[in-house]
């Protein structure tokens, strides 16, 4: 430890931190633009000069060691000197427009120029200027504002991996852009707007809409993936201009990713449901909200009673709140409907009684950043969840080994050490042979599973692989193509299997924002609140919609783009005829087979709990009222019940929910471990092709997916087949190809790409031109 002096005052301070952290952590401001607390320091703007006792000069502080007894004056006269000096040579270029810039007010130019800044300029010259980039639909450029701090180069080098920002030229002739004309594609792109301390990288969709003045911050969390990234939701009015993020060093440090920055767009669109609707005779009629609910109430006991409860089901979005999850089971199963499942995207269910009671990991996801081994299975890491991407990168970078098997070889924005990239099918031999590896020979597995590992011999990459983990601060990272898979029973069990024989920790992705509060609150077919054993389970969504449904209960889910197999769950939605739906969005496709819509509010609407992949309880406030007539979905579901005569439905608050939630928890022990699973057989091996179908990146949930600048960006996913050249050349494939799946067939463009494992057609699922296909990961047929 060093003892220093800043400003008179003495402070301890950690041998090798600069003046500027130290400052930071003791209150004491000191002027920056291009040092960030993330980002590598580059010391090129020089407005955090400060006068050091003994030094012959002014040192910048964010690049000057602190050392036993040194004396810093950060509000000498030579410093004033200096900083104002410094000021005046940024603003020679820069132009004066703060009245018309977008980040007037939370300028950092702005704040420090009013500070340091002279109140007339020197300079006489012309201003120089600079053309803007057109940078896509997320990010305004004004490049004639840029003080070449390089935070938003140096971001995308160093934090999201992809160098889509650089600097040419030099002197006065330096520019920042993307050199060769492009939009942005990295996931995390957005982030560079609150990096940039002026007004050259501004948020094209909120640009020119308001004024930070004008805005209220409420707290929030983002509802588009497992972490519950921190943000700030801004309003005027009752409008959410935008969102931005809220530092919390275990979730997201200090970055959100796009899909969580302009997912508030969605809440603008214009199919939000904005009154309670009913079908009569094939007839939509609006009505009012006594109307509807009594209508729907009815409905749904008059269908229950008729055809009986196992002909019901309800599905919920893995997004919902905890609240919702609860009050919704609840509701079902005191009218004795126990098919409920919020796990939509999934297809092998056959070891869920052996699974814990919550999708729980062993490794807090901030540690993923200090292993030395990552073993990326089933993931596409940075679509999946940008910021595990990140993560990764920053363990990369710091040397850790980086390991995938996948059916694709993902552009991670990190180096993969060693990959193996293989069919679904083959993904579950490659695990057994990683099996072997770590245990050194079959007999040492249980007997009841010694079958799967017939034929199959540790290789090169299974040795590799099990070295790697039986090292300390290794990690098993499971994703959505894990989850998905058609034998993710199989898949679990070997993975547990792992785990248990060498020192790899695991990390589950799991899908939605609230999957592990879907567990807690009982939305399942087998298990109730806090994972009570039921007596009498359900069925699980894929069962319950082969089960002849003649009534259902949507929660916040569209059946095109929510479930594993859209063309199943719509086909049984149109079939059935009770199909009751919350939502915040009411477009023709949900009238197709809606009998009732009743509009809920969206994010940022409504208050709620999620729980994290951390097990992080995370409650939040609604920051504006919902639109029209959306209420909140808790407020619907507490008045359903009341009217289908359930007990207990008399919340004054979610608060309310939240309580008696809890005290069911109270005093209860969770079963936290999953038991391997051995009651499978081991498929055989896939003939013929095999479908890969991620869900794409924003399209994971009914706002996102209506989020337009979000669709049109340079991360959006493209509709394209790709398929391996090898197997291309085996199909004799031309520039379309005809997929069919299920009975159903569609021609779409394709490529072929190395990337592709042998004998798999690589199709997003949940795209408008492929919301007919069937299963995500399923055999599939192509003709050229
Ligand atoms: S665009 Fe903004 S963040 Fe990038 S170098 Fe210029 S001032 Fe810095
Ligand atoms: S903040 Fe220190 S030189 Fe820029």
């Amino acid at each position: 430890m060093a003892t220093i002096e800043i400003d008179g005052k003495t402070y301890q301070a950690e041998n090798g931190k600069m003046i500027i952290e130290v400052a930071d952590e003791n209150g004491v401001h000191i002027p920056r633009f291009c040092y960030h607390k993330k980002l590598s320091v580059a010391a090129n703007c020089r407005m955090c000069l400060v006068q050091v006792e003994n030094s012959r000069k002014p040192v910048p502080a964010c690049a000057t060691p602190v050392a036993d007894g040194m004396k810093v004056y950060t509000k000498s006269p030579e410093t004033i000197r200096s900083q104002k000096a410094v000021m005046e040579f940024l603003l020679i270029n820069h132009p004066l427009d703060c009245p018309i810039c977008d980040q007037g007010g939370e300028c950092e130019l702005q704040d420090v120029s009013l500070g340091f800044g002279q109140g007339i300029s020197a300079y006489k010259d012309t201003k120089r200027a600079v053309n803007d980039d057109d940078l896509g639909s997320l990010i305004s450029t004004e490049m004639t504002r840029c003080i070449h701090c390089t935070r938003c180069v140096r971001f995308g080098e160093e934090v999201a991996g992809v160098r889509e920002l650089g600097a040419t030229g030099r002197g006065e002739n330096m520019q920042i852009g993307t050199y060769i004309n492009h939009a942005m594609t990295s996931e995390v792109s957005g982030n560079v707007i609150d990096l940039c301390p002026v007004g050259a990288l501004t948020s094209k969709p909120y640009r020119f809409t308001a004024r930070p003045w004008e805005m209220q911050q409420y707290k929030s969390v983002s509802p588009h993936d497992c972490l519950g990234s921190n943000i700030f939701v801004h309003v005027r009015g009752q409008e959410v201009m935008r969102v931005v993020p809220r530092d919390c060093e275990e979730i997201n440090e200090t970055w959100i990713s796009d899909r969580d920055r302009y997912s508030y767009l969605g809440l603008k669109h214009s199919a939000r449901a904005l009154c309670p609707k009913i079908k009569k005779a094939g007839v939509w009629q609006v009505v009012d909200w006594a109307t509807a609910l009594n209508y729907a109430a009815l409905k749904i006991t008059t269908c229950i009673n008729q055809h009986g409860q196992e002909h019901f089901a309800a599905f919920a979005s893995s997004s919902s709140t905890l609240e919702e999850f609860y009050l919704l089971q609840k509701f079902m199963r005191h009218l004795g409907v126990n098919n409920l499942d919020h796990r939509l995207k999934q297809t092998d269910f056959c070891d869920q009684d052996k699974l814990a009671d919550l999708p729980v990991s062993s490794l807090p996801f901030a540690e993923l950043e200090n292993q030395a081994n990552i073993f990326l299975l089933g993931t596409n890491l940075g679509r999946e969840v940008p910021l595990a991407a990140i993560r990764v990168r920053k363990a990369q970078l710091a040397s850790a080994n980086v390991y995938a098997l996948n059916p694709v070889s993902y552009d991670f924005p990190f180096h993969v050490t060693q990959e193996e990239i293989v069919s679904p099918h083959t993904m579950l031999t490659t695990l057994c042979s990683i099996v072997l590896s770590c245990v050194g020979g079959v007999k040492k597995l249980p007997k009841e599973i010694q079958p799967w590992f017939k034929g199959i011999k540790p290789t090169e990459f299974s040795h590799t692989v099990a070295s790697a983990l039986q090292a300390e601060n290794s990690v098993i990272v499971t994703g959505f193509i894990s989850e998905s898979h058609p034998d993710a029973a199989i898949l679990r069990s070997l993975v547990n299997l792992i785990g248990k024989n060498t020192k790899a920790k695991l990390l589950r992705l799991t899908q939605g924002a609230n999957a592990l509060g879907a567990h807690f609150a009982g939305m399942l077919p087998h298990k109730g609140v806090a994972g009570d054993a039921l007596p009498k389970p359900g069925l699980e969504v894929n069962a319950a919609l082969k089960n002849n449904l003649t009534g259902a209960f949507l929660l916040n889910v569209e059946p095109d783009f929510d479930f594993a197999n859209s063309p199943l769950a719509k086909a049984a939605f149109i079939k059935a005829e009770c199909v009751i739906v919350l939502s915040a969005f009411a477009d023709p496709s949900i009238e197709e087979y809606a009998d009732v819509i009743l509009p809920i509010a969206s994010f940022a609407e409504t208050a709620g709990t999620y729980i994290n992949i951390d097990q992080t309880w995370q409650t939040v406030k609604g920051c504006v009222t919902p639109p029209k007539e959306a209420r909140p979905a808790w407020k619907v579901l507490r008045v359903l019940g009341n009217l289908a005569n359930c007990p207990g439905f008399d919340y004054a608050s979610s608060e309310d929910v939240l309580a008696e939630l809890l005290l069911l928890k109270h005093g209860k022990e969770l079963n936290l471990n999953d038991e391997i699973f051995v009651d499978a057989e081991f498929p055989p091996a896939q003939k013929g092709l095999v479908r890969v179908g991620e869900w794409p990146l924003y399209a994971v949930d009914g706002l996102v997916r209506r989020a337009n600048a979000l669709q049109e960006s340079g991360s959006a996913d493209k509709i394209l087949v790709k398929i391996n050249p090898l197997t291309a050349k085996h199909y004799k494939l031309g520039k379309k190809v005809k997929l069919s799946q299920g009975g159903r067939a569609i021609t779409l463009p394709f490529i072929q790409d190395e990337k592709v494992a042998k004998d798999v057609v690589w199709v997003l699922n949940a795209m408008p031109e492929t919301i007919d296909l069937g299963a995500a990961y399923a055999k599939i047929a192509i003709k050229a």
